[in-house]
């Protein structure tokens, strides 16, 4: 290596998803896939970087997100773009953008793609990290609501994860919530000075944060403060007593959260959090949304409801490995072994590879690889049906050898006639 060669590693935050990975995330693909499919969402791919004006101007200045934790850059020509920290946003812009509206409301879309946040990272808090997010614009009715959080529910119980806890709270409308907000910050005024610096801080720029404190200095405050649900208008108290009728007729099992708050700015109403059974793994939600019936206006489209949640990938795929949970392994299981040997057989194996691979039955095989030993042992390890071994001799005959490789019985078979053969004996 020469001397000014550096080894290079990921960025701070950022992680590969190596080989031996793949199938937990396929197979969480495939679950989102197939539910989205179910329950009739569309699938939606907007760019990973958004004007920054699109996550500053909305999602709440005084949100942690925009607060600190975007990835922002000046483009050559002078833009300033940002890695989108969650999916939502883009979205709502794509909807309003591309006039979207006009399609039958409810538009149920979702999406599987990286989200940027400039976090401090821990276990299973990243700066890119990747999220499913399903989004439903167009309708208030709270069917929505409890129907989107059963969605998330399934794709949980579907992947086989257990100790599973739904929390759920309303935090009102901007009819209800200003007049819960100061009745919050009356019951803290006198407190102030005893929370925690960041307590101080929400205090003063976004006071229902102050719920969501974890330090243990404000627990006691945070106890006797009063709820959101206890100062709900008529319409979200309704709303929100209907969203969980529905859930109990879904026997959906969920915790009323007095604390739970969220941390982007965008939400009225429904909120809720999937948490998985905390002896277990981190304590970190595994997916999170709610209803954000003004998100589309505030962006500049019309006044549209809307109510949405997205799931955090890698927290869902380290639950499946601490859960030992069992996925099929990723891409194809290979039935055949192709084994050549000498050059002429080297060159008519990677014809013969096509042909099997245009049927739909691509094998495995080690064209690099000269002797027959370690070409056999390979089969053996993958574990193949059977094995077709092309020599020498067999190209300049015509033939190739079929070998069963349960009993090691070998067979010569016309090099025409393989192919049939070989879809034949699979079929027993
Ligand atoms: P969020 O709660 O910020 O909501 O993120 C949703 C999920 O993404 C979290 O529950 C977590 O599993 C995962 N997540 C968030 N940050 C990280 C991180 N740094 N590392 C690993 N995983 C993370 C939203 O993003 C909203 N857009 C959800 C939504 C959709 N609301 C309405 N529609």
């Amino acid at each position: 290596m020469p001397k000014t060669a550096q080894i290079f590693q990921t960025p701070k935050g950022f992680h590969d998803i190596l080989p031996q990975d793949q199938k937990y995330w396929e197979r969480l693909r495939k679950v989102v896939r197939t539910l989205a499919a179910e329950y009739g969402f569309k699938r939606i791919d907007s760019p990973i970087a958004e004007d920054s004006g699109l996550f500053s101007k909305t999602l709440g200045l005084s949100s942690d997100i925009v607060e600190k934790q975007t990835f922002t850059f000046k483009t050559k020509g002078g833009d300033s773009l940002t890695l989108r920290p969650e999916g939502t946003a883009g979205v709502m812009r794509a909807y309003i953008e591309h006039g979207l509206s006009v399609m039958p409301q409810p538009l149920k879309l979702f999406y599987f793609g990286p989200m940027f946040r400039y976090e401090q990272p821990q276990s299973g808090r990243y700066r890119q990290f990747y999220q499913f997010g399903f989004e439903v614009i167009g309708e208030s009715d709270p069917v929505i609501d409890a129907q989107l959080i059963k969605v998330f529910y399934n794709i949980y119980s579907e992947l086989g994860i257990k100790g599973l806890t739904v929390q759920i709270n309303s935090i009102g409308c901007k009819v209800c919530r200003p007049g819960y907000r100061s009745l919050l910050k009356d019951y803290y005024r006198n407190r102030v000075k005893k929370l925690c610096s960041d307590c101080r801080r929400r205090f003063k720029e976004n006071p229902l944060r102050l719920l969501d404190c974890k330090d243990e200095k404000c627990q006691l405050f945070k106890s006797q403060a009063p709820h959101t649900v206890d100062h709900l208008c008529k319409e979200c108290h309704d709303h929100f007593k209907s969203v969980l009728e529905f859930l109990d007729e879904l026997e959906l099992p969920y915790n009323l959260n007095p604390f739970l708050v969220r941390g982007l700015d965008y939400y009225t109403k429904t909120v809720f959090e999937i948490w998985p059974d905390s002896a277990q793994t981190q304590v970190a939600a595994l997916g999170a949304g709610g209803r954000f019936d003004d998100f589309i206006e505030v962006l500049g489209g019309k006044s549209t409801p809307a109510m949405g949640a997205a799931g955090g990938v890698e927290r869902t795929v380290n639950l499946m490995k601490v859960q030992e949970i069992k996925v099929p392994s990723a891409g194809i299981r290979p039935k055949i072994f192709l084994i050549q040997l000498g050059d002429r057989a080297k060159k008519k194996s990677l014809v013969l590879f096509e042909e099997f691979r245009k049927a739909g039955l691509a094998p495995a095989e080690a064209f690099s690889k000269q002797s027959i030993k370690a070409q056999l042992r390979i089969a053996d390890k993958i574990g193949t049906q059977i094995s077709l071994i092309l020599g020498q001799k067999e190209v300049m005959d015509g033939n190739i050898i079929l070998r069963e490789m349960s009993s090691g019985v070998q067979e010569i078979i016309p090099l025409e006639k393989i192919l049939n053969e070989v879809k034949k004996r699979l079929k027993k």
